[in-house]
């Protein structure tokens, strides 16, 4: 049977919470999960749902285990891997509560855990492409036949957070082609492409990126909220269409 992993990211995802989500503590080679996976089916297809920051929402992204997530999915019989992101927007024409699909990143992360390979095994993985073409294609179809609209390409910007960024500091992602911001996307995408996992962001704009606000100063954080629930909402109704035969 195929199987699917879902990462979910802030603000969850309606149709998974169908099972408990627990927390718990499962112990890879690379350290510890914090939430339990929640293992179902949708439409003869298993379903492995993974809460990215803990069943709590306790784990900010630079102490996410990233390794011991993607391990455990890959040891559960994950095929392909989609991960849901919030993001900040760069590009002025991408509206809160859009959904986006990138098809390349740029790293500002820093001292993470970013890979598998260790003094003895010395692995180069290709990452010309970090996103894989027919999860992303299989995305895009099931947007159209769901009638969701999903922004295909962008560059997604991966940041250190938890803070958000100066806007300075979003106009050099600009200049360096970042269309959208996130904290996640790293190094979760290159340890899928290490563990040989189909991987592709579903992200969801939550604001517009510092410094591109209508309010110059500062980012509306009650209006990021709203636009969540509603990207999370649109996000969920792709997702189940993925799904469907
Ligand atoms: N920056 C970084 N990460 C984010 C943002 C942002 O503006 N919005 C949601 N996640």
């Amino acid at each position: 049977m195929s199987c699917t992993a879902i990462l979910v990211g802030s603000g969850g995802l309606p149709s998974l919470t169908a099972f408990d989500d627990h927390e718990c503590t499962l112990a890879t080679p690379f350290g510890t999960v914090l939430s339990a996976p929640r293992i179902g089916s949708i439409k003869d297809q298993q379903v492995i749902a993974l809460a990215r920051h803990g069943a709590s929402h306790s784990v900010v992204p630079h102490e996410v285990n990233y390794r011991a997530n993607l391990w455990l999915l890959k040891k559960l019989g994950a095929h392909r891997v989609i991960a849901t992101h919030t993001v900040g927007a760069i590009d002025a024409t991408l509206q809160p509560s859009a959904l986006v699909l990138p098809e390349q990143i740029i790293d500002y992360t820093w001292g993470r855990q970013h890979s598998y390979s260790g003094q003895n095994d010395l692995i180069h993985v290709d990452f010309s492409v970090p996103y894989d073409r027919a999860l992303r294609h299989a995305l895009m179809s099931a947007a159209a036949a769901t009638g969701v609209d999903l922004i295909n390409g962008g560059v997604y910007g991966c940041t250190q957070g938890p803070r958000l960024e100066t806007a300075a500091e979003i106009d050099r992602m600009q200049r360096d082609g970042c269309t959208v911001v996130g904290m996640t996307a790293m190094p979760e995408a290159a340890l899928a492409r290490e563990l040989d996992l189909p991987y592709a962001s579903l992200c969801i704009v939550v604001n517009p990126a510092a410094g591109r606000g209508r309010i110059r100063e500062s980012i509306d954080l009650d209006a990021l909220n709203a636009a969540r629930v509603q990207g999370v909402a649109a996000a969920d109704r792709l997702l189940v269409g993925y799904f469907e035969p």
